[in-house]
C-alpha cells in the first residue's frame, strides 16, 4: 500500500516532531489530540523548529511553509478514517494507548498500520486489542525527532515480515535510522538509559555530586552531549519515572527502583524543560 496520508495522535513533543519530519518528507499528516491548547503547543513547536532550521539555511521559509501546509489539525479520532499510516504518540498510559487502538481499529481500513511510539510499553499488549496485531508495530522516535537520527523498531509477538518492511522503508523516507528490537519492557534504549539516569538521580540525593558535576563528568567520561540531570530534564521526569515504573514492575529486578528524590520532584509538579523547572531551571 502507498502512503500518503499519515495520522499522528497526540500533538506533545514527540506527536509534534514526528508530524514535523513526515511533513518535511512530502507526506500530509493529521495531527490529533483532545484539545486545542494541545493541539496549539504542537504547531507552536513545529512553527520554531522549523524556523531554526530556516535561520540555519538547512531550508528556505518557502518550505518551512509547504511544511506546515501540510499538517491539518483534528480533535476526533474519525478524522483519521482515511490516512494509510498512524503513528500513537500520547503519554505512556497502557490503558489510554490500548483504549485508542481499540478506536482505530474501528476507524482505519483494514490495511493500515497502527504504530506506536511507546518507549516501554509492550507491543504485543496493544496489538492484542485489535483485529490486526500483524499491523500493530513499535516506531519508537528519539527526542528532538527532528535532529535524532534513530527510529527504534519493536516488533510485537504477530507483527508480520511486510509490516516491519513497511516501517523500515517508511524510517528511511523520512530520513531516519531504523534498527529492531525485541517486545521486552524498555527495549534497548531506556532499558539502558533510564538506568543511567537514575543513578545520575542517585547521585545526586546521596550527595555523591552536584547536578553540575554529575552532568559534567558523565559528559566529558562517556562523550554524551548532555549529561544524566540535563536528559532527564529533556525527557520530562514524569516520563522517566512513568519507564522507570514499568522497568520495575516488568523484570521485577530491584535495579530499576525509582529514586526518591525523582518521585519528589514529580509530586511537586517539577518536571523538566516543559513546567520550567526540574534538576535545573529554564527560562519559560
Ligand atoms: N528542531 C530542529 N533543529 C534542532 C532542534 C529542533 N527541535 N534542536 C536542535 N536542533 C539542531 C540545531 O539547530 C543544531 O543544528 P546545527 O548542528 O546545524 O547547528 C543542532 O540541532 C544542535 O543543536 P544546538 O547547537 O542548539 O545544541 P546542541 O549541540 O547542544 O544539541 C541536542 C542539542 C541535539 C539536543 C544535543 O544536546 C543532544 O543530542 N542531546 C541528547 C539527546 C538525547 O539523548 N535524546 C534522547 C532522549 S531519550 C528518548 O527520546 C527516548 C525516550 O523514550 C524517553
Amino acid at each position: 500500500m502507498q502512503i500518503k496520508n499519515i495520522g499522528v495522535v497526540g500533538a506533545g513533543i514527540m506527536g509534534s516532531g514526528i508530524s514535523q519530519v513526515a511533513a518535511s518528507a512530502g507526506y500530509n499528516v493529521i495531527l490529533n489530540d483532545i484539545e486545542d491548547k494541545f493541539i496549539d503547543r504542537g504547531l507552536t513547536a513545529i512553527f520554531h523548529s522549523l524556523e531554526r532550521m530556516v535561520k540555519k539555511d538547512k531550508i528556505t521559509s518557502a518550505e518551512a511553509k509547504t511544511i506546515s501546509g501540510r499538517i491539518t489539525r483534528s480533535k476526533k479520532l474519525e478524522d483519521l478514517s482515511d490516512v494509510d499510516f498512524v503513528v500513537e504518540a500520547v503519554i505512556e498510559d497502557k490503558t489510554l494507548k490500548q483504549d485508542i487502538f481499540r478506536q482505530l481499529d474501528n476507524i482505519c481500513h483494514s490495511e493500515v498500520i497502527l504504530s506506536s511510539n511507546t518507549s516501554s510499553i509492550s507491543i504485543t499488549s496493544l496489538a492484542a486489542v485489535t483485529s490486526r496485531p500483524e499491523k500493530v508495530i513499535g516506531m519508537h522516535f528519539i527526542n528532538p525527532v527532528p535532529v535524532m537520527k534513530l527510529i527504534e523498531v519493536i516488533k510485537g509477538l504477530d507483527t508480520s515480515s511486510e509490516t516491519v518492511k513497511s516501517v523500515f522503508d517508511l524510517a528511511e523516507i523520512m530520513g531516519k535510522v531504523p534498527v529492531m528490537a525485541e517486545d521486552f519492557p524498555g527495549f534497548v534504549s531506556n532499558r539502558v538509559l533510564q538506568v543511567m539516569i537514575n543513578e545520575g538521580i542517585y547521585c545526586l540525593y546521596e550527595g555523591v555530586g552536584t547536578r553540575e558535576s554529575i552532568d559534567d563528568i558523565m559528559k566529558m567520561c562517556a562523550n554524551h552531549p548532555m549529561g544524566p540531570l540535563e536528559l532527564a530534564d529533556l525527557i520530562g521526569l514524569d516520563t522517566v519515572l512513568n519507564i522507570l515504573n514499568i522497568l520495575y514492575e516488568g523484570y521485577g529486578d530491584p535495579k530499576y527502583r525509582p529514586c526518591p528524590l525523582l518521585k519528589k520532584y514529580v509530586e511537586a509538579g517539577l518536571l523538566g524543560r516543559k513546567t520550567g523547572r526540574g534538576f535545573y531551571e529554564y527560562a519559560k
